[in-house]
């Protein structure tokens, strides 16, 4: 069974092809953070832009390396939300017209799932597990019990994690993303250099919008008295306050719901520290943590046609497809995900 994975949502163009759902037969990703780095962000119009641009050349090559045509495709898998709208509507739009043109049905995958499902392409996950769900967009604990069947527990109740990373990132001005750039510096600095308060909130929520907040506040005062200040210092007790509470929780959710298993998504999933640490502490209690190899962490089409595979699996009716009214939607929780 072949799966074409087509993944826009943001400011990677990206298409899969995967095979029997374990095989990947090609992964192609059109990164545009070099395009959107001089804007230190994401700029939207851009991104749609270039997605435009790079989604039919990015087809060709994900067909080619994969030595295979559109007829030997089964099933088209498509993110379809959440994420920047005009970037959703290039990819969804493109899968509407492949799915017409050649009578593929359409498996619309919601970004979220693909991030946990990335996992299922490198591990043999045993259910149930606990998955943090760490990205630029989203920052969630969520417990699943069976394939395809999710409990959201708790989650920012502010910024992302990716998104406060991005933004003190800016500030100290080490450059966009700032994720891979404050993952370095954390091993050149002190991370007791900082204080950083742990905001109170529900026990498996987050806020990281203070933490930020406190980071920011500190880089004003330092610059209006004229002082200097090791950046890498800054970046240390930032991540390092950031990976203890993320660790914290995951791991009392773990234990509270009795789950030997903590699966890791999404472009923060690719932090050594968070990887390391989660690993360290939760290993202690017998409890196994998954992580997907660095190229599934962040955005890419084989974790959305994987999400798929899961749901043809389940899907005994029709309820996994969508009809070619499909739209991409903005902003849509991992729950009410209908398909
Ligand atoms: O999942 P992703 O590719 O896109 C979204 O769905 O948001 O995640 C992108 C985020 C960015 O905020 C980036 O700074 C962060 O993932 N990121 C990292 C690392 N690599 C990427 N954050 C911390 N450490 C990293 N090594
Ligand atoms: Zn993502």
């Amino acid at each position: 069974m072949i799966i074409l994975g087509i993944e826009s949502s943001c400011d990677e163009t990206s298409i899969a092809v995967l095979k029997d759902g374990h095989e990947i037969l090609s992964n192609k990703i059109s990164s545009q953070i070099a395009i959107h780095k001089e804007y230190g962000g994401v700029v939207p119009e851009i991104a749609s832009r270039q997605h435009v641009k790079n989604i039919a050349t990015i087809l060709d090559e994900a067909l080619e390396e994969a030595n295979i045509t559109m007829k030997d495709v089964d099933y088209i898998a498509v993110t379809y939300a959440p994420g920047l709208i005009g970037a959703l509507l290039v990819g969804v739009s493109f899968a509407k017209g492949l799915s017409y043109a050649h009578n593929i049905p359409i498996i619309p995958v919601h970004h979220i799932k693909g991030h946990m499902y990335a996992n299922f392409l490198d591990h043999d996950i045993k259910l149930p597990c606990i998955a943090l769900v760490v990205s630029g967009g989203h920052t969630n604990i969520l417990y699943m019990d069976e394939n395809h069947n999710f409990t959201n527990m708790g989650g920012t109740l502010d910024d992302a994690v990716g998104e406060s990373c991005d933004k003190v990132a800016r500030v100290l001005g080490i450059g966009y993303p700032g994720g891979p750039v404050i993952d370095k510096m954390y091993y050149e600095g002190d991370r007791n250099f900082l204080h950083i308060t742990e905001p109170k909130v529900g026990e498996y929520d987050f806020s990281f919008s203070g933490i930020k907040t406190a980071v920011i506040n500190f880089v004003n005062q330092m610059n209006m008295k004229n002082q200097e200040f090791k950046k890498e210092d800054l970046a240390a007790s930032f991540l390092g306050t950031v990976v203890d509470i993320l660790c914290k929780k995951t791991i009392k959710a773990a234990k509270d719901k009795k789950v030997k298993t903590i699966i890791l998504a999404g472009g923060v999933a690719a932090n050594s520290l968070l990887r390391s640490q989660l690993t360290e502490k939760a290993e202690k209690l017998g409890i196994k943590v998954c992580y997907p190899s660095m190229i599934l962490c962040t955005d890419n089409a084989a974790m959305i046609a994987e999400a798929a595979y899961y749901k043809l699996i389940n899907c005994k009716d029709k309820s996994c497809f969508a009809d070619l009214d499909l739209n991409g939607i903005a902003s849509l929780n991992v729950m009410d995900d209908r398909y």
